[in-house]
């Protein structure tokens, strides 16, 4: 709890910190590596590098200064945090590592303009996120491991198919090690995934790409050329090989309703959209189901889709578009034009994933079509970013 001083000491030296926000980071992370090398691991590199992960957490701690009286949208802010930590195993003794070297480092730029006060100030502060932080994941953790084919933590699980989807996409379907049951999720979350390559654990998310059928997940992923952990299920895993789960998160999942929906995707984009089709069908809702990729070899499910396009005749409408060639119904990219000719009418709600100029070019149009900001749903295979960053 925050004294009074505290909290007036907090907003005099908020404009401070947020003016040397990045000088923080950069000096956060290596010091926070160097000191407890067991965390390295479940921080991308790749994230690292971009920029983009580092600035998300000391600007999350900024940003809740702004908006810590106002509980509800905390929480909604947190969600998708809370979401990438639940996915990752995050555990409350975690917490005064990151609060530790997050103070050594704010002192390390701010030098003596950190007086003690100041120092406990922002401690109280951290203090306070985390417990939230901490509450809110735990909330999490005890849901899942309580419904039926649920765990908490790490479980293992063997691949026991795989399948080509397309040249660059690969799915894996995953089932328990020790053959029990697994726990449903929301259509349109993601999964943490534990490898161990060359001796050294790696962490990253994969979206459930198959609807919940209580006995196994499927995840479907794009190799990247120099990537460590998708070279790694592409070139050295085989079926009867293991791998550990983490809780499925993620909050890209439908709102309930009746509207109808469009789906876009670009590439690997699609992955989440799929079980989320199916059950906004089962639910008897219409979709458009809209889907871009480079060419025919790599359009993947492109099978699949086209079977419950049949079973849902007149609910739902597959529309493809390919970058060249001449295998999709539209050649070229999604535009608004495009866009304006499928949207179904009745206030429909949008989900949308792909990369990061995909998904700015159709929040972009959508926003010009007139579909507010609240019915514009998606996600980053990534860190989380403004639309608009480049
Ligand atoms: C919510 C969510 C859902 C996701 N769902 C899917 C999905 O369904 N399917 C899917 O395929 N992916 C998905 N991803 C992405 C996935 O988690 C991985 O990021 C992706 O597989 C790449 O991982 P990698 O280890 O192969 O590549 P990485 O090793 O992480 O590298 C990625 C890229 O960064 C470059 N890079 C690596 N290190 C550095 C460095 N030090 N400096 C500069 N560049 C560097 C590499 O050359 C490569 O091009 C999802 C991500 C999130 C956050
Ligand atoms: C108050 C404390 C914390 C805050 C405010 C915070 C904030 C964040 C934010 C904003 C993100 C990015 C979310 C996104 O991309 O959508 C994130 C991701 C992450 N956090 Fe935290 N976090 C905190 C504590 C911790 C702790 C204790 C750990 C454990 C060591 C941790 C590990 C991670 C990891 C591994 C990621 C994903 C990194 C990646 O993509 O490479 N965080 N956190």
């Amino acid at each position: 709890m925050l004294t009074p001083a505290q909290e007036r000491l907090i907003e005099a030296t908020a404009p401070v910190v947020a003016e040397h926000l990045d000088a923080i980071t950069q000096c956060f992370y290596p010091l926070m590596f160097d000191r407890y090398p067991e965390v390295k691991p479940l921080f991308n590199q790749a994230h690292q590098a971009s920029g983009g992960q580092p600035r998300a957490l000391a600007g999350a701690v900024l940003a809740y200064v702004q908006l810590r009286r106002d509980p509800e949208r905390v929480r909604e802010t947190l969600a998708t945090v809370v979401s990438k930590h639940v996915s990752l195993d995050i555990r409350p003794e975690q917490y005064p590592i990151v609060g530790e070297c997050l103070m050594a480092a704010i002192g390390e730029v701010l030098g003596e303009a950190v007086t003690p006060e100041i120092a406990d100030a922002w401690g109280a502060l951290y203090e306070e996120l985390a417990g939230l932080l901490i509450e809110l994941e735990d909330h999490r953790y005890r849901d899942f491991e309580h419904r039926p084919g649920g765990w908490r933590g790490p479980r293992e699980f063997r691949i026991a198919a795989m399948r080509q989807e397309s040249a660059v996409i690969r799915s894996f379907v995953l089932m328990p090690a020790d053959g029990g049951a697994v726990a449903d999720f929301a259509p349109g979350q993601y999964i943490g995934v534990r490898l161990v390559i060359d001796g050294e654990p790696v962490y990253r998310h994969y979206s459930l790409s198959a609807a919940p059928n209580g006995e196994s997940y499927r995840i479907s992923v794009k190799r990247e050329p120099e990537g460590t952990a998708s070279r790694h299920l592409h070139d050295a895993m085989a079926v009867g090989d293991t791998l550990t789960l983490l809780p499925p998160a993620g909050d890209l999942t439908l709102v309930e309703g009746e509207e109808p929906l469009l789906l876009a995707s670009g590439g690997v984009g699609q992955t989440p959209m799929l079980p989320m089709a199916q059950q906004a069908l089962a639910q008897g809702r219409r979709v458009i189901y809209l889907h871009a990729a480079l060419d025919a070899e790599h359009h993947a499910f492109a099978e699949e889709v086209a079977r419950l396009e049949a079973r849902h005749a007149g609910q739902l409408r597959v529309v493809t578009v390919h970058e060249r060639g001449d295998g999709a119904e539209h050649i070229g990219r999604i535009d608004r034009d495009l866009l304006a000719r499928y949207l179904p009418d009745g206030e429909p709600r949008c989900y949308f994933v792909g990369p990061q100029g995909f998904m700015t070019a159709i929040n972009g149009a959508l926003a010009e079509l007139g579909i507010p900001d609240e019915r514009r749903h998606y996600e980053h295979f990534g860190p989380s970013q403004p639309l608009d960053a480049a």
